[in-house]
C-alpha cells in the first residue's frame, strides 16, 4: 500500500504516522508513506496557495491550480489514477466497511483541506471520495488522514503480526470485544472473574463471546442488528434481553407500590 497525503503541513503528517505499528511497517517496507507538500505547487515564489473566497466572507480558499497540480504529480509518479479522499465533515462517515474496502487498494491519495476550505472545482476534478471522521470540525484533514491511514493499515497484509492480527478486536462479526484481565488477580480488592483462571480454554471462549454479546447489547445495540451469532448466542441474547425486561418490569412495579404509599401518605389522615 502506497499512501500519498497532500497536504500543507507534511511534518505533521511524517511525525505522526512513523511510530510504533504503522512506523515499524514503514520501515519494513510494507507500506509507504510519502506526504507532498502542496506548497511545492503553489507557482509562486512565495508559496502563496490559498486567495480570498468570491462573495465574501471569512477566513481563505485553498485555491485550484497547486492542488490540481500535486494531485497530478502523484498520478504522474504512478502512471495512473488512484482513488482520491478528501477530507471533509462534509463525507460519508468513516467505518469499518470503508477500512476493508480502501485497504484493497494499491495507492490512496488523501486530500488535506485547511481554512475554509478548497476550491470547489479542483475537488469536482480530482476528488472520488468525501470521507468524515465524524460529526464534529476539526482545523484541517491532517488527524482525519491519519486516523484513515491507521485503521487501513491494519488490513494491508504484513503490517500486524501473527499475535496481533489474532487478537480478537472490536468489530469482529459486528461485535465489540471482551473485557481484558491482566495480573494482579486481585486488584484492589476486584478480583478477575474466576473462569479466566481456570484454565478450561473451552469455557473461556464460551464467556469471552458472551461478554463481546452482552456488551455490544449493553453499549452498542444497535450493531447487533448485523452480528453474526450462532443459535446458542441467539438463545443467550434472548435471555439478556428478557431479564432486562423482568428487570424493568420490576422497577415499574416497585415504583408503582411505592408511588401509591407516596400517595397514600400524603392523604389526610383522619383522626
Ligand atoms: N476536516 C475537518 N473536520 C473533519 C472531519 N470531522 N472529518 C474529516 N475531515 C475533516
Amino acid at each position: 500500500m502506497h499512501y500519498h497525503v497532500l497536504t500543507l503541513f507534511p511534518e505533521m503528517i511524517e511525525q505522526g504516522l512513523h511510530t510504533s505499528i504503522i512506523g515499524r511497517a514503514i520501515e519494513a517496507g510494507i507500506i509507504t508513506l510519502s506526504a507532498v507538500n502542496i506548497r511545492d505547487y503553489a507557482g509562486n515564489r512565495y508559496g502563496k496557495v490559498d486567495d480570498y473566497p468570491y462573495g465574501g466572507g471569512a477566513g481563505m480558499v485553498m485555491q485550484a491550480e497547486p492542488v490540481y497540480q500535486a494531485c497530478r504529480a502523484v498520478e504522474d509518479t504512478i502512471g495512473r489514477k488512484p482513488r482520491v479522499i478528501y477530507l471533509t465533515p462534509q463525507g460519508q462517515t468513516f467505518s469499518q466497511t470503508m477500512v476493508e474496502d480502501f485497504a484493497k487498494e494499491e495507492d490512496l491519495v488523501f486530500l488535506c483541506g485547511h481554512y475554509e476550505g478548497i476550491d470547489e472545482r479542483v475537488l469536482e476534478e480530482v476528488v472520488t471520495d468525501y470521507v468524515s471522521i465524524g460529526d464534529y470540525v476539526l482545523t484541517g484533514g491532517e488527524l482525519p488522514a491519519m486516523v484513515m491511514i491507521d485503521a487501513i493499515s491494519r488490513f494491508v497484509p504484513g503490517v500486524l503480526s501473527n499475535e496481533e492480527s489474532a487478537q480478537f478486536e472490536s468489530f469482529q462479526d459486528n461485535l465489540l470485544e471482551y473485557p481484558q484481565y491482566s495480573r494482579p488477580s486481585v486488584w484492589r480488592g476486584k478480583e478477575v472473574p474466576p473462569i479466566l483462571l481456570s484454565g478450561h480454554h473451552a469455557n473461556v471462549e464460551i464467556w469471552r463471546r458472551q461478554q463481546s454479546i452482552l456488551r455490544t447489547w449493553q453499549r452498542r445495540p444497535e450493531l447487533l442488528a448485523d452480528a453474526k451469532l450462532t443459535k446458542k448466542e441467539q438463545q443467550y441474547l434472548e435471555k439478556i434481553r428478557q431479564e432486562e425486561q423482568e428487570k424493568e418490569e420490576g422497577r415499574k412495579t416497585v415504583c408503582g407500590r411505592t408511588a401509591d404509599a407516596d400517595r397514600k401518605e400524603d392523604e389526610p389522615h383522619e383522626s
